[in-house]
């Protein structure tokens, strides 16, 4: 199976062209990209950018940071997971701890992810603990994240569910998390979901990781860490690092 590589933008960059020239370089480099899918997430501001962007389609897919779980109405400033596959958006990131830290609680990110599975896109469901958690509730909250989120959630619908392992200590901290625990945790993440839907539909789901990828740690997390994929926040702003990145995996 293809290895999922997602460049989530978050917040950035600060302008149109800057948002250009970032496709652009990482377009170029990845013409020839192989035996991996990527996903560029920028803000939903550039999506028609990236949409009319001359990617490779083959490699290439369109994805968003987040949605709203109404299909429309008024709910000033939202955006629902119909407008985003109507942008062309093929895939939506759900809980992300950026957001939750912003208050999102278990409840609405289940919501979300119900509506973005629902309006046929896939969804990939962040889930991590804090570090201060790790070593005496750690299983616990990544139970809770991952069963509060999926709950009631038609098992048809799981064919589109990716779950993202971000302990949120190593995001964005230069810290990454071992190949070895990353490994631990993914055991324990698909054997929560066989629970939930079954050995024949969880074995499908992909599991990535995501905290401090860089190009020098990317391949020993599918390596070792035996993950499907990346989650890849500040290297993916940088063209030439997440170019490495793909090309490292790409060549486990
Ligand atoms: P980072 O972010 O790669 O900058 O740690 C990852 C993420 O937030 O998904």
């Amino acid at each position: 199976m293809k290895k999922l590589i997602i460049a989530n933008w978050k917040m950035n960059p600060g302008s149109q062209r800057d948002a250009s020239r970032l496709a652009h370089f990482v377009g170029r480099g990845l013409r020839k990209a192989k035996n991996v899918e990527i996903v560029l997430a920028p803000p939903f501001v550039y999506l028609p950018l990236l949409s009319n962007f001359k990617l490779p389609t083959s490699n290439f897919k369109l994805g968003a940071q987040d949605t709203f779980w109404e299909k429309g109405g008024a709910y000033t400033g939202e955006i629902s997971a119909l407008q985003l596959k109507a942008s062309g958006v093929k895939l939506v990131i759900v809980g992300h701890s950026e957001r939750r830290a912003l208050g999102e609680s278990n409840e609405v990110v289940h919501k979300k992810l119900n509506a973005a599975l629902g309006g046929g896109l896939k969804a990939v469901l962040c889930v991590g603990e804090k570090e201060k958690e790790r070593e005496i509730v750690f299983p616990k909250i990544i139970r809770d994240e991952l069963h509060e989120g999926l709950r009631k959630i038609k098992k048809s619908l799981i064919k589109n569910l990716i779950i993202a392992y971000e302990p949120v200590w190593a995001i964005g901290t230069g810290k990454a998390d071992t190949p070895k625990d990353v490994y631990e945790m993914s055991i324990l993440l698909r054997r929560e979901l066989y629970k939930m839907f079954g050995k024949k539909i969880a074995s499908k789901v992909p599991i990535l990781y995501g905290g401090s990828v860089t190009a020098e740690n990317a391949a020993e997390f599918v390596g070792r860490g035996m993950v499907d994929g990346l989650l890849v926040g500040g290297a993916s702003l940088n063209a030439k690092s997440f170019v490495k990145i793909v090309e490292e995996v790409g060549a486990t």
